[in-house]
């Protein structure tokens, strides 16, 4: 192992909170929610121990961090490992070799994350410097969503109606749904700056469904970085993030003395109706003044379902590329994949009666019109141990046919196939892959997420992807490197990697709905022939499977 830098302990436990005017228990991280925050300089590696006393199996994935060779220590449940039973112990080490910035820890265990998920902040290496002018100070601000009920029985009841599940009561902001939300004013959010400072505010998308919209009142936002890597700075007065997205932001204190609104609220441009309510924080200026009497003013955000806002928006995200931050866009494809990303309906598999989802089916959603099926015994194990029966390596390259896919609705041939079928990659390959929206069952916009990589956006576009014309427009130059984005509904977005991180990693829609419904598959990329270019070998310890 490396030099040892730190060892953390997370201990999963239920504990009682009172929100909205109700109280219920919810598994916690050392008795916080959100849980705690990891601070790292970038090349430290940790050791983190994550003790289960809470009810059920669950694992702890490290949203973001390649984890080089090592995807013993991802942690999706039955993908890289099996769940940490109750009363049980698992060490992973966390190496942040590659990234920069803010990410973000989650349980991966079904619809566990509401609840158990943190920040991640990572600073520069010692010796080194952010690519902007040192900010006066620094805040977290990580956004989730609030259930009054039981998030394990809502996606559990769902699954067995075929129907959608229940939306969340309030958004929130650390914790705190905000003043527009009953019994919650008290404990609003706020945060106190000095007049005439520059704060980096490392903003998270934790919310479980819903991609939002958040700004501050009478305050621009300069985009600094997305997903631990810098950005052009990007001046704008509303950011738009996708559940499992990290942005970092400067905000100067150049306004009157006063109290003004931090507001995140959801977008959503397809039509089953979700949580349209809004959360909000306070930012509140140090000193002895009087406030402004005047009701505290509200950022002006994008209507709830403005796709041009958003689409421009991620449009005009650029990476820094810059001497000291070089992008490295890979410039000779080897492996092109066309990725079909849908809504379906799948026949009613409901012992008594009918499912509630579309026409008395069951809601599904595809990769190339595969529903992935989560198998029994996580895929790392099985390859690693040559364990046969538990996925097959025929995930396509291509959807198996073409047609108008942002045109079409419903159509017989799009009932999905089911399976657990995944992307084989030899060492090395330089991949292009585009995603594209369909309108199979419904439309809408969808947060994919690979894990084990970033990722160069070289393009995105509306409708149906045309390979002979769009590649023409790529942005080869500074496009901006994520884990995560967000694919605009009936639209396509294309983006580039090398497969040089041997293992198992799992790629999904980061809107948990769908990831239920099986919008998801697995890339294993194969190892190099030499110790550097193959995985690492397991741990001494790796939770069993039952
Ligand atoms: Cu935020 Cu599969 O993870
Ligand atoms: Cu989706």
């Amino acid at each position: 192992y490396d030099i040892f830098h730190c060892g953390w302990l997370l201990q999963l436990k239920e504990k009682s909170f009172t929100k909205l005017c109700s109280t219920k228990s919810i598994l916690t991280v050392n008795d916080s929610f959100p849980g705690p925050i990891i601070r790292v300089h970038k090349g430290d590696t940790a050791f983190v121990t994550v003790h289960n006393q809470g009810k059920y199996g669950v694992t702890i994935h490290w949203h973001g961090v390649r984890e080089p060779r090592d995807p013993w220590s991802d942690g999706p449940e039955n993908i890289t490992q099996c769940p940490i039973q109750p009363g049980t112990s698992f060490t992973q080490k966390v190496a942040f070799t590659l990234e920069e910035g803010t990410l973000w820890w989650h349980a991966h265990s079904s619809w566990t994350r509401a609840t158990v998920h943190g920040v991640i902040v990572i600073l520069p290496a010692n010796g080194t410097s952010y690519p902007f002018p040192e900010p006066y100070g620094q805040e977290t601000l990580i956004i989730g969503e609030w259930y009054k009920g039981d998030v394990m029985q809502i996606i559990n009841s769902a699954l067995a109606t075929g129907d959608e599940p229940i939306t969340s009561d309030a958004y929130t902001i650390n914790g705190q749904p905000g003043d527009f939300y009953n019994c919650s004013k008290e404990t609003t959010y706020r945060f106190l700056i000095d007049y005439g400072k520059t704060y980096l505010f490392r903003i998270i998308n934790a919310a479980m469904n819903e991609e939002l919209v958040f700004g501050v009142a009478n305050h621009n936002l300069t985009v600094v970085g997305i997903d631990a890597a810098y950005t052009k700075p990007l001046n704008t007065n509303f950011i738009a993030i996708t559940p499992g997205q990290t942005m970092d932001v400067l905000i100067t204190a150049n306004q009157k003395r006063g109290f003004y609104y931090i507001a995140a609220s959801p977008f959503y441009d397809g039509t089953a109706m979700y949580d349209n309510t809004t959360t909000t924080a306070i930012l509140q200026y140090s000193g002895n003044y009087t406030p402004p009497s005047s009701s505290i003013p509200m950022p002006i955000l994008p209507a709830l379902n403005d796709s041009g806002m958003i689409f421009n928006f991620t449009k005009s995200l650029r990476g820094l590329a810059s001497q000291d931050h070089p992008a490295k866009v890979p410039t000779n494809v080897t492996r092109k994949i066309y990725m079909t990303v849908s809504m379906n309906e799948l026949p009613c598999q409901n012992p008594n009666g009918s499912c509630l989802g579309p026409n008395g089916t069951r809601l599904a959603s595809s990769l190339n019109n595969i529903s992935f099926q989560i198998p029994q015994i996580d895929i790392l194990k099985a390859y690693y141990w040559n364990i046969s029966g538990v996925f097959s390596e025929d995930f396509p390259d291509q959807p198996p046919f073409f047609y108008n896919f942002t045109g079409d609705t419903r159509s017989n041939t799009l009932i999905p196939s089911t399976g657990t079928r995944v992307l084989m990659f030899d060492y090395n390959e330089v991949v292009e892959l585009v995603w594209q929206g369909t309108s199979a069952l419904t439309a809408e916009n969808h947060g994919m997420h690979l894990h084990g990589f970033s990722f160069f956006v070289v393009g995105v576009g509306t409708g149906n992807f045309n390979n002979v014309t769009d590649p023409k427009s790529y942005n080869l130059i500074d496009p901006p490197e994520v884990n995560t984005i967000g694919l605009p509904k009936d639209g396509w977005l294309a983006m580039r990697f090398v497969a040089n991180n041997p293992g198992v990693w799992f790629m999904h829609c980061h809107l948990e709905r769908h990831a239920s419904w099986g919008m998801h598959t697995v890339l294993i990329v194969r190892d190099g022939g030499t110790m550097q270019t193959s995985m690492v070998p397991p741990p001494k310890y790796m939770p069993p499977c039952s």
